[in-house]
């Protein structure tokens, strides 16, 4: 081959397309790197899933949170539920209209400095319906992370909606180097099925599974203060058996609970020395031990 050919080969060649698609890799880098600056600012991170809905996600996220900020851990609570958020209605936070210090998205404070986002706030009627198909809601995910000063946090308490949907799968892509999961279920049989789907998609995604929390465990009769078996017993120690994960709590059924949500009053605020309280308050000490052990 001539010198003059091996000169010309040297050449940058200018290719349009190709340049685009550098573009793009160096836009999706960045993105990561901003990810992952935010994250390791960030020491626990906990994403609570369920098999099915209902089963009370968003009931156990806000109260664990609260616990966790009420023992003054430094925390944040990430609604990932984009088209059902609940957090800030279970919060008294849904007037709140997020603020920014020009360069960041500033988190709502709840109590002493709760941190909490959700797609809510960011809704101008709060009755308009969410549709948005799967990579606009991981776009808006990411951003969560991305544009959201949480600062320096000891745990981030992430609400998933319930199954295994595109909101576990993009938090489980952008957070590989999340603590995992704790997967909340009920105590009627049927529910291990519904468990197992949920633990096996998450080790489908790499991500641990911390413990299984059974709630609605059984109403308090208000007179005897015996546990009346009102969806059944057992699904919680059948998953946990199953699959060797721990159960790190059983919250009974107290109708206070779902006026408590509705009035936006943290349950283990409104009722600290109710069972259910307690319940969570076990729960947050299980939950830390495993951590502070891994
Ligand atoms: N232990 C309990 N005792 C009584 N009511 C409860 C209990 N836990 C949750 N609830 C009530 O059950 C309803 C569903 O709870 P929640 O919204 O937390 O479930 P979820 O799993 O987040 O639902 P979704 O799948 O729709 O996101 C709410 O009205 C809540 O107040
Ligand atoms: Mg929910």
């Amino acid at each position: 081959m001539s010198q003059e050919k091996e000169a010309k080969e040297d050449q940058p060649i200018y290719d349009p397309q190709r340049k685009e698609e550098i573009e793009k890799i160096k836009a999706r880098m960045q993105e990561q790197i901003k990810i992952q600056d935010a994250m390791k600012k960030i020491r626990h991170k906990i994403a609570i899933m369920s098999g099915k809905g209902g089963v009370g996600k968003t009931t156990v996220a806000v109260n664990l949170a609260v616990t966790l900020h009420l023992r003054k851990f430094r925390v944040g609570l990430l609604d990932l539920d984009m088209t059902g958020p609940d957090v800030p209605l279970m919060l008294g936070m849904e007037d709140t209209v997020l603020e920014t210090d020009g360069i960041s998205i500033l988190p709502a404070l709840w109590g002493q400095g709760l941190k909490v986002i959700s797609l809510e706030f960011l809704l101008e009627k709060k009755d308009t319906p969410v549709i948005w198909r799967g990579p606009v809601k991981a776009g808006a995910m990411k951003q969560f992370i991305t544009e959201v000063s949480w600062g320096e946090l000891d745990y981030l308490i992430m609400d998933l909606p319930p199954g295994t949907s595109d909101e576990p799968l993009t938090m489980a892509q952008i957070m590989p180097d999340a603590d995992g999961t704790l997967i909340v279920t009920t105590p009627q049989d049927v529910s291990i099925l519904d468990v197992s789907k949920c633990i096996n998609f998450a080790r489908t995604l790499k991500l641990p599974v911390i413990g299984i929390i059974e709630n609605m465990s059984g109403l308090i009769c208000p007179y005897c203060k015996n546990s009346i078996p009102l969806f059944g017993s057992g699904g919680g120690e059948g998953a946990s058996k199953k699959y060797g994960i721990p159960l790190l709590g059983k919250i009974p059924i107290d109708p206070v609970i779902v006026t408590s949500g509705d009035q936006g009053k943290p349950f283990v605020v409104s009722h600290p020395d109710s069972p259910a309280s307690k319940a969570f308050e076990g729960i947050v000490t299980h939950l830390i031990k495993i951590l502070e052990n891994q």
